[in-house]
């Protein structure tokens, strides 16, 4: 097995533009690889199927950094007072079972499919109105007119989040979001999460001081047998829930539309059976979904793995990006078929402990949203040429700056 340190950038323009054929060497060569990280740091790719679903439960992993880094180290990796602190502390990244699940079934049960169904109607409103704000015909950024909007408005209406708030808050949570792993980016904007601290300190007090029935109201007077949140786990529920299900559904949506202009007859396939599109949005998901990476796994100690040593303190990522199109696993895996058979294997939602609480809401949003889209603006082409799409610089995340269309 191949022992060299590939010089990967999971950041550069270069990479985000065509990982695959990049990814499925990997595979093939060097499947648990020793990677060059920003800020000098080495970590571990993990590419195969086989070995993601391994390593995901993997005891000597953590998705925990305190259970590895003292806190000086960790606050010079995550800056920013109680956003930073909130986050560290929420469901994501607590290892812990048994802090891991009281945070998550505080919330659970807004999660639901079966509660989540009941916001159907108010889906379809809101996309309705987004697209009725629209000329007749034109060119537009989607992602800034439309697959932005439905997820952050959604979410700002369960959580109750003041609409005037909604775009101040995209531009924090985007900007901490592309500043995770990137100790350079995180200092420049140390100053914008300050201000973003000072927001949701005074959205957590006036909610506790007029209630209503949005989510975080609830959970602010949450009081189940003694147990209270405090405010920095208040915080990280917020921001979580917010970052979390925003970029991650508004680029569902931005994807699948790229993936449609590049499969012309899938397309059509969809338009003319919107029934297709319930099972089509895992296909999407599998092909082209909103993360390369799950979180960090840190290991927690020394061990050897495929031949490879990793060492305690070293990242692993477990690259879902490759293993949705891993052909040991997904016949032909490299190409878009909404009618394949293997459709729900995909670990683009996660596995185990931390999948994806959000992802009966990010699928009902993916189905009305494309659906709302392909209907109501049946000539949507791209407007520029495919090579001049560029894509956000984060090392998780796998997500297109702008989409322009003309309809
Ligand atoms: C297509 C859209 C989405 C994708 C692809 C996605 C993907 C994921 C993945 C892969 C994880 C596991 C991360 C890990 O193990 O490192 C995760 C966790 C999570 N997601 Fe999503 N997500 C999406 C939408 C949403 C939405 C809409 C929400 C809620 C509003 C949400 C809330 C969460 C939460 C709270 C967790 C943490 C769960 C836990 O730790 O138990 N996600 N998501």
């Amino acid at each position: 097995m191949a022992t060299t340190e590939p010089q990967i950038d999971f950041t550069s323009p270069a990479f985000k533009k065509n990982p695959y054929e990049i990814l499925a060497n990997m595979r093939r060569q060097n499947p648990v690889a020793k990677i060059s990280l920003p800020g000098d740091r080495t970590g571990w790719l993990v590419t195969r199927y086989e070995d993601v679903e391994t390593l995901i439960k993997d005891p000597r992993l953590s998705i925990d950094i305190r259970d590895v880094y003292p806190p000086e180290v960790i606050q010079a990796v995550f800056p920013f007072g109680e956003v930073s602190e909130g986050l560290l502390h929420s469901m994501v990244f607590s290892n812990d079972p048994k802090t891991h699940s009281r945070l998550r079934n505080l919330v659970s049960h807004s999660f639901t499919p079966r509660y989540i169904e009941t916001w159907q109607g108010r889906i379809q409103n809101i996309i309705d109105e987004i697209i009725n704000q629209l000329p007749e015909h034109g060119e537009i950024d989607l992602i800034r007119e439309v697959a932005f909007p439905l997820p952050m408005i959604v979410i700002s209406e369960m959580l109750g989040i003041p609409v005037e708030d909604r775009e101040k808050f995209r531009d924090w949570s985007n900007s901490y979001v592309d500043s995770l792993g990137n100790p350079a980016a995180a200092q420049a904007i140390i100053g914008d999460m300050a201000e973003f601290q000072q927001y949701l300190f005074e959205l957590i007090e006036a909610k506790r001081a007029n209630p209503s029935d949005d989510l975080l109201s609830k959970l602010v007077s949450t009081d189940v047998e003694g147990d209270r949140l405090s405010r920095q786990e208040l915080i990280g529920m917020t921001l979580l829930l917010v970052m979390a299900g925003n970029e991650t559904t508004t680029t569902l949506i931005s994807s699948a539309m790229l993936t449609l202009f590049q499969n012309p007859e899938q397309k059509e396939l969809l338009k003319q059976n919107p029934a297709l599109l319930k099972p089509a949005i895992e296909e999407f998901i599998r092909y082209q979904g909103p993360l390369l990476n799950l979180n960090d796994r840190w290991a927690v100690e020394d061990f050897e793995y495929k031949g490879q040593q990793i060492k305690k303190g070293e990242s692993v990522y477990l690259c879902v990006a490759s293993a949705n199109r891993d052909e040991e696993r997904f016949q032909n895996g490299n190409s878009f078929n909404v009618q394949r058979s293997d459709l729900q294997r995909h670990v683009g939602f996660g596995l185990g402990m931390h999948y994806c609480l959000g992802a009966p809401l990010a699928r009902l949003e993916g189905v009305i949203g494309l659906h709302t889209i392909l209907q109501r603006l049946p000539e949507i082409r791209l407007a520029v040429p495919e090579e001049e799409l560029t894509w956000r610089p984060s090392i998780i995340t796998f997500a297109l700056e702008k989409l322009p269309v003309r309809f």
